[in-house]
């Protein structure tokens, strides 16, 4: 098992931040189904980003990495059955896509993933598919992993979605390609939308209208639609990580550049400012999914409220957000982010034991927590533990940079399912890393 040994240090420079990993799982599926070869800047190397693609080439897809970029020949609506079970390691975004991807395909597919993965529910994509026609088969004991999609003659739906979730939003919407008639979406509250920019880029006849999203289905024939190039940006929640690390320490000043900027990820900006940061944005790309230049440049902060609308839009930054809530001055509340306890691991558990192990005062609520500041963070002599949890793994990292000592990360394999280069950019940004 792979482990980290983080030092306090402080972090300052300039990086360049790698793909997002939502917008390449997308572009990989959607780029396997179109018709003629998609050049793809960008693409993130990483494990899931990787899975996705995998699993797209053992249904017909051909992907070429070639001077830098990927190019990927789609299979015209039509995908092959593929000859064994799809291995999606540890991707809840490729698994939950794909399944309604393939699920109006006509052919039958079986989904398994690592240890994280095979404990997330996946009934929350059974419903709807099963709705629209699909058979869905869960042969974990909770609703879970191993899936076994059998693909139907699908008809379109109108779904209003239980939980704010791109990701399952996503899936119903992938399924809609294959369906007869219209499917509706409707969320709850804002999710990421790369899905519909990229359905908007590609010409696939989409409605927005406000948190209703509907889609026209091509019937079981498939879609049809022409290969574009796409660039991808870099990830915002990679990049979260560099920026909290420079927001909350007086004096630092870090440049990201590449860095994705859509509406829908960067509520963490908000949040950070609200507390007292100082960061300037340059749009460099407005059109479709946009991306610019962040300068962060530390300043005392103060602890916030993140509740409501603001959740689904830093939803994977809220383990990192705690990080910042531990080293500002007063009560950081964190609440309606129930959901934190079913992604890659219960981030509310853990963010809340991991706190405590340096001192910080947390409260544990159903739905968030509560983190008191700012600590003075006592480094543990115990080494922690990811728990196979990627965001949790970089979190605890930036953490120690502020810490008293160093400290081992265990279990950090994780960490290049969304960002390989993490630890050579800290190293890169006057971190210190061993091992
Ligand atoms: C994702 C959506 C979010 C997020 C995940 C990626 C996506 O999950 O946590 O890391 O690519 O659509 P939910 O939509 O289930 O909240």
């Amino acid at each position: 098992m792979s482990s980290k040994r983080v030092f306090p240090a402080p972090l300052g420079g300039s990086v360049k931040i790698p793909g997002d990993k939502s917008i390449s799982q997308r572009v990989a599926m959607l780029a396997s189904l179109a018709e003629g070869t998609s050049r793809v800047i960008g693409y993130l190397n990483g494990a899931d980003a990787r899975s996705t693609l995998s699993a797209m080439e053992q249904m017909g897809a051909v992907a070429e990495f070639r001077d830098d970029a990927l190019y990927i020949t789609g299979v015209a609506g039509t995908l092959r059955p593929p000859a064994g079970p799809l291995d999606m390691g540890n991707s809840g975004t490729g698994t939950r896509l794909l399944a309604g991807l393939v699920a109006g395909a006509g052919i039958e597919v079986t989904m398994v993933g690592d240890e994280s993965l095979s404990s997330r529910p996946m009934g929350r994509i059974r419903h709807p598919l099963e709705l629209m026609g699909a058979h869905i088969g869960l042969s974990g004991q909770k609703g879970t992993l191993p899936m076994v999609v059998c693909g139907g003659k699908l008809k379109g739906i109108g779904y209003l979605l239980p939980m704010a979730s791109a990701q399952v939003k996503s899936c119903i919407l992938l399924a809609g390609l294959y369906a007869e008639g219209k499917t509706t979406v409707v969320e709850p509250r804002p999710t990421r939308d790369h899905t519909e920019k990229l359905f908007q880029a590609l010409d696939i006849p989409i409605e927005i209208d406000g948190l209703e999203i509907s889609i026209h289905g091509f019937g079981s024939r498939g879609p049809r639609f022409k290969a574009r190039d796409f660039v991808v940006p870099g990830d915002f929640s990679s990049a979260a990580f560099w920026i909290v690390a420079a927001a909350v320490r007086p004096g630092a000043e870090l440049v990201l550049e590449g860095v994705g900027l859509n509406p829908r990820r960067t509520a963490l900006l908000d949040v950070l400012r609200r507390m007292g940061a100082s960061i300037e944005i340059v749009v460099t790309e407005a059109a479709g999914d946009p991306w610019g230049t962040v300068t962060v440049r530390g300043a005392p902060l103060h602890g916030t409220v993140i509740e409501g609308d603001e959740i689904p839009n830093l939803i994977d930054e809220l383990p990192i957000l705690a990080v910042a809530g531990a080293l500002a001055s007063g009560r950081t509340e964190i609440r309606d982010a129930a959901e934190l306890r079913v992604k890659e691991s219960d981030r509310i558990a853990e963010m809340v034991g991991n706190l405590r192990l340096f001192g910080v005062e947390v409260e544990e609520l159903e739905d968030g927590m509560v983190v008191g500041g700012p600590a003075a963070l006592e480094t543990p002599e115990r080494a922690l533990d990811s728990r196979g949890d990627h965001r949790i793994a970089m979190s605890m990292a930036i953490l120690n940079t502020f810490g008293s000592g160093p400290v081992t990360i265990q279990n950090t394999g994780c960490v290049d399912t969304s960002y390989p280069d993490f630890w050579k950019h800290m190293a890169a940004l006057g971190g210190k890393v061993e091992g």
